[in-house]
């Protein structure tokens, strides 16, 4: 009810009798007033005018199903969601849910993250109201080797739902960070549910530093927000809505087509490695030398100072001039 109250508001744009609202809904003018009260304590600035009704005025920056949905032009992406005030990682949520069955394309999401999760066993500063923290369920068949290639197809689909909302020259280093002026703004942790030798689901978690003002100590150097770069504050669902859509699309390119055509030349476009002095871990051992090339499967070649290759397929691979590696 208080979604189809905010859907008759947000289309007339304009002052809605209270009378008008209860003959579309075929409820009283009791059970809208207090519909109206709930909509502004969650922050939906409305106007009530004798004799006027209703006008929206302005929409809060939250999620809610209302906002997840209202435009969204996916299929399934998204479609089943659940949003939490609080949470202790939307990956483990996601986890759980997929053990329940929950469907292709469900998405979690939470205004804050006790013990948010990043790659290689770190943790991921996920304060409330400032980020978008959000995992979703993918049920693609796949052999787990090509786990990899879904978390490049995240993190171009990230990537370029990043630029096309703000306009940032977002970029992706490998495997997936996006970074905008050499800072991160976003982290993307793949994790998936196997079993034996076939992928069960895979959970992809996307953290964006959205309206974050400012980091703390041990991380400022390194991370960065949409604000902070762009100057401007964005409404988190906006940009969860976008990565819906493009993920959705790469997702069906990449189940029918694969990541070697087209999306592998898109990542590689959007990928800052290339080309650049990098430095690695191999057998606990740390090497140094220079991105080549991205394999359609997804591996990163490096030739060492000392010439020889190495494929890395995940970990962590530094940039020189990029966050913490001089
Ligand atoms: C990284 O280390 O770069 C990956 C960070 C991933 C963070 C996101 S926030 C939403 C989801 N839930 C988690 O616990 N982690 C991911």
């Amino acid at each position: 009810m208080k979604d189809k109250v905010l859907d008759i508001l947000r289309k007339a744009g304009n002052y809605v009798s209270g009378e008008n609202i209860c003959k579309q809904l075929g409820v009283t003018r009791t059970a809208i007033w207090k519909i109206i009260n709930v909509l502004k304590t969650e922050g939906y600035y409305i106007e009530s005018v004798n004799n006027k009704g209703y006008k929206l005025l302005e929409i809060p920056d939250i999620f809610n199903s209302c906002e997840i949905l209202i435009g969204l032009t996916t299929k399934y992406m998204g479609r089943n969601h659940e949003v939490f005030k609080c949470i202790s990682s939307t990956n483990e949520v996601a986890k759980q849910k997929a053990f329940e069955g929950a469907v292709d394309g469900s998405l979690y999401v939470a205004e804050m993250q006790s013990r948010g999760k990043g790659r290689l066993g770190k943790s991921w500063h996920s304060p409330t109201g400032t980020g978008l923290w959000m995992s979703l369920v993918l049920r693609p068949q796949l052999d787990p080797e090509q786990l990899i290639q879904i978390t490049l197809v995240s993190g171009v689909s990230v990537c370029q739902a990043i630029r096309t909302v703000t306009g940032l020259d977002a970029r992706i280093k490998w495997p997936n960070d996006i970074v905008v002026n050499g800072k991160k703004i976003c982290g993307i942790l793949t994790e998936m549910v196997a079993e034996q030798d076939c992928i069960n689901c895979v959970i992809v978690g996307i953290g964006v530093n959205v309206n974050t003002p400012c980091f703390p100590n041990d991380i400022s150097d390194i991370a960065s927000s949409i604000f902070i770069e762009s100057g401007v504050k964005y409404k988190r669902v906006r940009i969860l809505r976008k990565i819906l859509e493009i993920l959705e699309i790469n997702y069906e390119k990449f189940i029918k087509t694969g990541f070697a055509e087209d999306l592998l030349m898109e990542y590689k476009d959007l990928c800052i490695n290339l080309g650049r002095e990098v430095s690695f871990v191999v057998d606990g051992k740390m090497c140094c030398g220079v991105a080549k090339d991205i394999l359609p499967s997804g591996q990163l070649i490096i030739e060492a100072n000392d010439g020889k290759l190495f494929l890395l397929k995940s970990g962590e691979c530094s940039i020189r001039g990029i966050y913490g590696y001089v």
